[in-house]
């Protein structure tokens, strides 16, 4: 018996990272899937549905992939309702996609800020607005927003990140306390510093420099984010988490 028996979990910026984690620990616990991205989704997680013992059996189609610009509300809509009809429900939604660049304030363009977030923030707002119906209308769900500690600590050069790492947690709280009377349950992570291709761009002084602040000394992995998403997202095991942002940070911040 996996946690995830028989749900269907939509995953935004499944291709890569943190999303991609995710997707692989839902499907060993039993879920169906529905891969969101602007990239198309590699075809070894495509494959999650049949190379996994604990999801073959069911019907075929297990794990699909949508190729999606998580800023584009008509192609999220579409999207969404493409998963309702080829997988029947939604129980689980994460939000993971997500974007990351370094510019001094100074130097920002209002154009910079708002790409920002329309990914970070706007995306998250659309995958929820579209996704959250079906699970009323169930009376029963899961909302999971990746936001990151940056959001609560703030960060030098990311203004536009922060801004919307910031707007998701509160966006988060205000889901929760609209939905949780309806069964949806709408939660957040903050992740600390997690070895991705969304770091890449950072410098390897700045990495060191960083990963020796933080008092357990090291980066985390994606592979160790996903199961705190998982947390929130099973029952009864995350049946008490209302508007919560929860920290697999390193310890480098202590709200
Ligand atoms: N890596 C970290 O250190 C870290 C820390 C805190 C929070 N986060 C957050 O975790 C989430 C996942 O990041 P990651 O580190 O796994 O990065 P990643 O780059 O590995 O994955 C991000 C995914 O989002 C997809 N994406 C980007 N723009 C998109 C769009 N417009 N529409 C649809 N998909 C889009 C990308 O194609 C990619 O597959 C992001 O929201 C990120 O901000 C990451």
């Amino acid at each position: 018996m996996g946690a995830l028996d028989g749900q269907v979990a939509v995953i935004t910026g499944a291709s890569s990272g943190i999303g991609a984690a995710t997707a692989r620990l839902f499907a060993a616990e039993g879920a169906r899937l529905a891969l969101l991205d602007v990239r198309p989704v590699a075809g070894e997680l495509l494959g999650l549905g049949t190379a996994t013992g604990h999801v073959t059996g069911h019907v075929t189609g297990h794990v699909t992939g949508h190729v999606v610009d998580i800023t584009d509300a008509a192609a999220v809509e579409r999207a969404t309702a493409e998963v309702a009809e080829r997988h029947g429900r939604i129980d689980v939604l994460v939000s993971a996609a997500g974007i990351l660049d370094e510019v001094p304030f100074l130097e920002m363009t209002p154009e910079r800020f708002d790409r920002t977030i329309a990914v970070d923030l706007r995306g998250v707002f659309l995958a929820a607005r579209y996704a959250a119906p079906y699970m009323v209308e169930a009376g029963r769900g899961r909302i999971i927003n990746i936001a990151s500690q940056l959001g609560i600590k703030g960060g030098t050069g990311l203004a536009h990140y922060v801004a919307a790492k910031a707007g998701v947690i509160g966006l988060t709280k205000a889901l929760a306390l609209e939905l949780a009377p309806k069964g949806v349950l709408v939660n957040a992570i903050a992740p600390g510093p997690i070895v991705t291709p969304l770091i890449d761009g950072l410098s390897e002084e700045w990495k060191r420099s960083k990963a020796a602040e933080l008092p357990l000394g090291r980066f985390g992995r994606p592979e160790e984010v996903a199961p705190t998403a998982l947390l929130l997202a099973s029952s009864p095991a995350g049946d008490i988490y209302v508007g919560q942002t929860l920290g697999p940070n390193s310890g480098d911040v202590m709200p």
